[in-house]
């Protein structure tokens, strides 16, 4: 690769103190006084061009300027990606570029995650100045943080782009972490921003990881080639601690090993040309990689090509009433989980797990959280009833072989006696998919008192049973 010309005009030079000194306000005041105000509204281009003119005649920036941008206008043009986020949005220079091309190439959603709320704030005038605020969503908080609640909440399912451009140190957790959430997978494209090491010394644990073989991320699985603060100098480990705090590497996220980087297929030779450039001395240059799926795992961990680590992360299901959350691993969203299955359960206090049963496997359940009282019918007419407490386990009876009984044996429901704490347990079963039959509802349309009478429960607890279908009941 050799050094480009690029003919755009460079920025002021960067002083020691180069952001959050109030410049990030004065650009906002240069551009709603500016003469050419009127011309911006609706126009992306027109406030991109009036911040390179602060940049040029006022104050450095640090955003990714206008070779970079340009490089990946081009690369979403290409790829013409859905979603994308992007991790640091600073005054929302690589926002307003990208959400216009994305908008452009037909895209959907660009979510833009920045930590610093009055950048945060600058981001969100000036994407609205652009006439951009229906595509671009800014969200602030650290990046970590929001992709898990974007993710948890379910508004992000897949980044068909991923732009790091934020705090060195959190690109490989920041990765790691969408690896495991699956909100990257087979042709995510991920373009970091100043990481190869000709920017000195550029992101090496993140090179390392995206660069790496399946073999050498499954040999340093969780150990070796975690994101190592020692990388750094005190300027990077520190960059953003005087105004925001110390920042805090994600340490749960262990990646997908089995995910394998290359060049994206459709601009690696594009980029061999494009993505580096030395203006006025300073290398600009943005490391390229594109998901290519996951490699087969060997031969005692599966023989095909399914991950073989999963998360519970993910957004609840989608369960009648509102008592608790519902998460469940089995089959269909685990696909290598053939013949167990999980459930997570939490239930706010007071709230109870309805009356059902599982068709299909015996079920072993751990008190991980609270106080619970759990009722079992185990016959037509004889119940029993166990209080648990955290660090408790309980296994109800398998109704295997009694599938058409009409009164099958392992009926039981939850209840959570605490009226304060949450009651949080994990069910697990013999199957490869979680299935059970609620039986409230059922109830609820039999005749009280013979339920009642049939079932030796006070009749007011079966009065107050729903007549609509309900899993966790407030
Ligand atoms: C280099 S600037 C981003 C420039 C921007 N992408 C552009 O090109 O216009 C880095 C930004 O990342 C933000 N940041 C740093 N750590 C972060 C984190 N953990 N989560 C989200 N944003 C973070 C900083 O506040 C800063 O605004």
């Amino acid at each position: 690769m050799g050094e480009e010309s690029f003919q755009g005009m460079a920025y002021q030079p960067q002083e020691d103190v180069y952001f959050d000194d109030g410049r990030e306000m004065e650009l906002l005041h240069f551009i709603y006084g500016h003469p050419e105000l009127e011309k911006m509204r609706g126009s992306p281009q027109h406030v991109l061009d009036a911040i390179d003119e602060f940049g040029r005649t006022k104050k450095y920036l640090m955003n990714i300027g206008e070779y970079k941008a340009k490089t990946i206008t081009q690369l979403i043009r290409d790829e013409k990606p859905r979603v994308m986020v992007e991790l640091g949005g600073y005054v929302g220079y690589s926002a307003i570029a990208f959400g216009a091309a994305l908008r452009e190439a037909g895209g959907t959603q660009f979510y833009s995650l920045e930590r610093n709320p009055e950048f945060g704030a600058v981001i969100s005038s000036l994407v609205n100045l652009a006439g951009l605020s229906d595509i671009v969503k800014v969200e602030i908080g650290g990046s970590s943080a929001s992709l898990k609640r974007l993710h948890r909440n379910g508004t992000l399912k897949r980044i068909d782009l991923l732009f790091l451009d934020h705090w060195k140190p959190s690109y490989t957790t920041d990765l790691k972490l969408c690896e495991e959430l699956r909100l990257v997978g087979p042709g995510s494209v991920y373009a970091a921003d100043n990481a190869p090491a000709v920017v000195k010394p550029g992101n090496p644990p993140y090179l390392a990881y995206v660069r790496a073989t399946v073999s050498e991320k499954r040999a340093s699985f969780k150990n070796v080639m975690k994101a190592d603060l020692e990388h750094f100098g005190d300027g990077t480990k520190y960059q953003y601690k005087s105004r925001e705090g110390e920042e805090v590497l994600e340490k749960e996220a262990h990646g997908n090993p089995n995910l394998r980087s290359s060049q994206p297929s459709v601009t690696a030779k594009l980029f061999k040309s494009t993505s580096k450039a030395r203006i006025n001395g300073i290398w600009h240059i943005i490391e390229l990689n594109a998901c290519a799926g996951a490699k087969k795992t060997r031969a005692h961990l599966g023989t095909n090509a399914q991950p073989f680590s999963s998360s519970l992360r993910h957004a609840p299901e989608k369960v009648p009433g509102a008592g608790g959350e519902f998460r469940k691993i089995d089959s269909t969203n685990f696909p290598i989980s053939k013949t167990i299955a999980a459930t997570f359960v939490t239930l706010k206090p007071g709230g109870l797990r309805e009356l059902h049963w599982h068709p299909n496997a015996e079920e072993w359940l751990y008190f991980h959280k609270g106080q619970a009282r759990a009722t079992v019918f185990i016959g037509n007419t004889a119940a029993r009833t166990f209080d648990f407490s955290a660090g408790d386990t309980a296994a109800f009876p398998d109704n295997s072989g009694h599938r058409d009984d009409p009164n099958p044996r392992n009926r039981h429901y939850i209840e959570n006696t605490s009226e304060t704490e949450d009651l949080v347990w994990v069910e697990i079963y013999k199957s490869d998919r979680v299935a059970d039959i609620p039986l409230t509802q059922w109830l609820a349309l039999t005749p009280p008192d013979l339920v009642a009478q049939t079932l030796k429960v006070p009749i007011d607890f079966v009065e107050k049973l729903n007549r609509e279908k309900q899993v966790l009941i407030a």
